[in-house]
């Protein structure tokens, strides 16, 4: 498949509807001398914790060539950029500006506003600074503090130029890939630290909403969550049941406090010592009205009864075909997502904040011809039109990834760009998918 289509007269292609593409600090920018530490550095020094055994030292050199990455998403004529503020590079250690690394994002701001490109502004893409996890990290209630001071003095900076700010991307990634099975930095295990860095991260999500809105009224705020839509693996009663304790464990742990202020009742199946450490105020605090709810999707699993004393579920590989990263390609699932998010919750309005696919690429005679890259776009893309045409409220949608970058814990050899990048180089070549995408944007009225 070489290009993505869309119904004629679907709501996504009126002008309202923004597309976009995104990335991340500490996926994109390199430059780390220039930058506190960060727990992502820390950890890719531990063996075997990457794939490749990369880091983030160079990445795609973005600091340094963000004039050429900003040209590319004016080609693309994407109307928004989502990126992410990286919090060691802009607050020192004693919880003031570094004002160097504040300008490079405010230069990026005005010249995105410049040409016309809407700053969607991510606050927490997974880069802590390292000496706060030395206090004890996300296990730390006092993190969230240090998190508010932060969104305090970035956002007193940047202001209003920025279009939309999200407090948090994925809490899921950060607290239960990060301190509760360790795959990701800063690699600490057990439930009991999962959930309690789940919840200081709620609370500090709660807390910067609280800032956004006294500092930068005129601006969107709001959250990004990702989903990994939980099916049954047969219809027996165990597998329902194991499989709405996973949803809940997995997605709606973090959905419902921020839409509802309470836990999931899987709450109550786990031992005390296991459940987060919630103090008087807190769920209120959490509990704040989003201009946005950012959601990420790629991929669903399924589940079935639990075969160990104390799981709560059974959590199956995944079933092809799959993305080059393993993830099973289902598009109906983000249908079926949207769908069910908006039965059940009171929903303000949804931007897609990423979706895209890994795939082996191959760069032959300057062209990527990752035409299953643009079928996943595509049938992506037309479920959220029909999701639309259901009546979910869709306002716009960002394609993960802008460039091909470092992508945790499987370093640069899983691709998500629509643009290759030669990471010995740093040549930027736009793949088939970024022309695809370009296409469809333009074919807008
Ligand atoms: C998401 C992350 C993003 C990227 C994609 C593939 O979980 O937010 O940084 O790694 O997955």
């Amino acid at each position: 498949m070489n290009s993505i289509t869309l119904p004629t007269d679907s709501p996504l292609l009126s002008r309202a509807f923004v597309f976009g593409s995104a990335t991340s600090s500490f996926q994109i920018e390199g430059d780390i001398d220039n930058r506190l530490e960060c727990i992502w550095d820390k950890f890719c020094e531990q063996p075997n914790a990457i794939a490749d055994h990369t880091n983030g030292a160079v990445a795609c050199d973005h600091i340094n060539r963000w004039q050429e990455d900003l040209a590319i998403l004016e080609d693309l004529g994407v109307d928004a950029y989502r990126f992410s503020i990286s919090w060691p590079r802009v607050i020192n250690e004693d919880g003031e500006l570094n004002t160097k690394g504040v300008q490079f994002y405010s230069t990026l701001i005005d010249a995105l506003n410049e040409k016309g490109i809407k700053p969607f502004v991510t606050l927490y893409h997974w880069d802590l600074p390292q000496h706060l996890e030395e206090k004890g990290g996300w296990l730390y209630r006092q993190t969230a503090y240090a998190f508010e001071n932060y969104v305090d003095k970035i956002t007193r900076a940047l202001g209003e130029r920025v279009f939309s700010y999200a407090t948090f991307n994925e809490p899921f990634c950060s607290a239960y890939l990060g301190y509760e099975i360790g795959v990701h930095a800063p690699g600490r295990v057990g439930r009991a630290n999962g959930r309690t860095a789940a919840h200081h991260i709620l609370l500090a999500h709660g807390l910067g909403m609280r800032v956004l809105r006294k500092n930068v009224p005129n601006s969107e705020a709001g959250i990004v969550l990702n989903f990994t839509p939980c099916y049954p693996n047969s219809n027996s009663d165990a597998d329902l049941a194991a499989t709405s304790r996973a949803d809940e464990y997995i997605n709606q742990w973090y959905m419902q406090p921020v839409m509802e202020g309470a836990y999931p009742d899987v709450i109550n199946a786990l031992p005390k010592e296991d459940r987060p450490p919630v103090e008087d105020g807190d769920m209120e605090t959490i509990c704040q009205p989003l201009d946005f709810l950012g959601i990420n999707f790629y991929t669903r699993l399924h589940y079935s009864a639990p075969r160990e004393r104390d799981a709560l579920f059974f959590e199956h590989s995944h079933r092809g075909p799959t993305t080059d990263i393993g993830w099973e390609i289902y598009p109906k699932a983000l249908y079926e997502l949207l769908m069910s998010l908006n039965n059940r919750y009171s929903l303000p309005p949804i931007f897609i904040t990423e979706n895209g696919a890994a795939m082996k690429d191959e760069l032959a005679q300057g062209e990527v011809k990752d035409y299953d890259r643009i079928a996943y776009y595509n049938s992506h893309l037309n479920v959220v039109h029909e999701a639309v045409k259901n009546g979910v409220e869709v306002s716009g949608y960002f394609a993960w990834s802008l460039l091909d970058n470092f992508e945790w814990a499987e370093g640069y050899e899983k691709r998500f760009g629509l643009v290759h990048v030669d990471f010995e180089t740093q040549k930027r070549t736009l793949k088939h998918s970024a022309l695809a995408y370009k296409a469809l944007i333009n074919s807008r009225n």
